[in-house]
């Protein structure tokens, strides 16, 4: 029996338009192992079609895709198109219209991938690093309330208002904590509550009331700043990291900096109710000063595919991407970890291995 799936892409600006191409011949390909066929429908959304019409997507954008079984994302952004203008034109209203309230970073180090950090071992060997960020998605500081007052007058000044609900807390907590318990059964939740002094301890007390559920899963709060530290001197000391939105956007850089390479990094968008398609991405954003030659990493992009299959309920699908990503490093490597070869060497690399 096959099951055929449905995915909307959209590849977007520079390498986001290289690293597609791999990511749907990966899912061809590991697909056809899984009784799965999948149909494509490409939007040309992006700074390119900004340019030309002054919007990243039509009117009827978010109708076009709500259908689909999924979302999968190349990168977005362009010089000359102001990135708030691209993020607030096109990412941020999907994850908000299909309520991806869950930001999924896994972060591990693999093997033949020189990490920054000496002694951060690979996550497949006891005591490697391998985790994952759970970032807010939906709310927190990322909020368009506020404003500017007084433009170009000596007393000009700005607000912005941080919004955190009961709701939007407790359904990020949730999903983390059950993925704790799923993991290792460790948790940490930043936060900032010594100088945020409303929102941060808001955060921390729902967060508390949601870990009653999960009496199995160790956990603790950390202040975002010494838990950044820690992340770079111990990581392999973390599973589950709880943020906000803006502190779980920078941990999920600064972790994947520490695995190695932002070009490996996948994200997944998630509406855990299934109610809305959940987008797949990489973490990395359109690389303009490498686009168009042909050597961007494709496996952030192949990882984020792996996401999407574990996400439409294909565990072992996804966990064989995984495991030729993994293979494949041992022998390829792209210019962004130090090797040579282009994009559709690291792809026939990684497809050789699934079939
Ligand atoms: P970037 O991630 O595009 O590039 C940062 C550095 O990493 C560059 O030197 C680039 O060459 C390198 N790099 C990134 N991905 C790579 C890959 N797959 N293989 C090899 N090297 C890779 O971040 P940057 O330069 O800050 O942003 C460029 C544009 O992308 C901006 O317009 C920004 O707004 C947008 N962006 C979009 C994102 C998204 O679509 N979710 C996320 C981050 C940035
Ligand atoms: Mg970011």
């Amino acid at each position: 029996m096959t099951t055929s799936l449905r995915i909307a892409l959209i590849p977007g600006d520079g390498i986001g338009k290289e690293v597609l191409p791999p990511a749907t011949a990966v899912l061809d390909a590991v697909g056809r192992r899984h009784g799965l066929t999948f149909g494509y429908d490409e939007f040309d959304w992006s700074c390119e079609r900004y340019a030309h019409t002054g919007a990243m997507m039509p009117d009827d954008g978010l109708d076009r895709i709500r259908q689909h079984d999924a979302i999968l994302l190349g990168a977005v952004g362009w010089p000359g198109v102001p990135d708030h203008v691209s993020l607030w034109g096109l990412l941020i209203p999907i994850r908000r219209e299909f309520s991806q309230y869950v930001n999924l970073r896994p972060i591990t180090v693999f093997d033949g991938v020189r990490s920054p950090l000496s002694a951060a071992r690979p996550g497949d060997t006891e005591g490697g690093v391998d985790l994952v960020i759970v970032r807010e998605n939906s709310e927190g500081e990322y909020s368009e309330m506020g404003g500017r007052f007084g433009r170009g007058t000596d007393g000009e000044f700005a607000v912005q208002e941080a919004v955190f609900t009961r709701r939007g807390v407790g359904r990020i907590a949730d999903f983390a904590f059950d993925l704790a318990s799923r993991r290792r059964n460790r948790l940490v939740s930043a936060t900032k509550s010594n100088g945020i002094v409303h929102t941060m301890p808001f955060w921390d007390e729902v967060v508390t009331e949601r870990a009653a559920a999960f009496a199995g899963v160790q956990w603790r709060s950390e202040h975002i700043d010494a838990l950044a530290a820690k992340l770079v001197l111990d990581p392999s000391s973390f599973d589950v990291v709880l943020a906000s939105n803006l502190f779980g956007d920078v941990l999920s850089d600064l972790a994947a900096a520490v695995a190695g390479s932002i070009g490996i990094a996948p994200s997944g968008n998630l509406d855990p109710t299934g109610t809305h398609p959940s987008m797949f991405e990489p973490v990395h954003g359109s690389a303009p000063d490498i686009a168009g030659r042909g050597i961007a990493n494709p496996l952030g992009a192949i990882w984020s595919a792996g996401l999407l299959l574990e996400h439409l309920g294909y565990p072992e699908a996804g966990a064989e991407v995984l495991a030729a990503i993994r293979s494949a490093l041992l022998e390829v490597r792209t210019g962004d970890l130090g090797g040579t070869a282009g994009t559709d060497e690291m792809t026939a690399a990684v497809l050789k291995r699934i079939d």
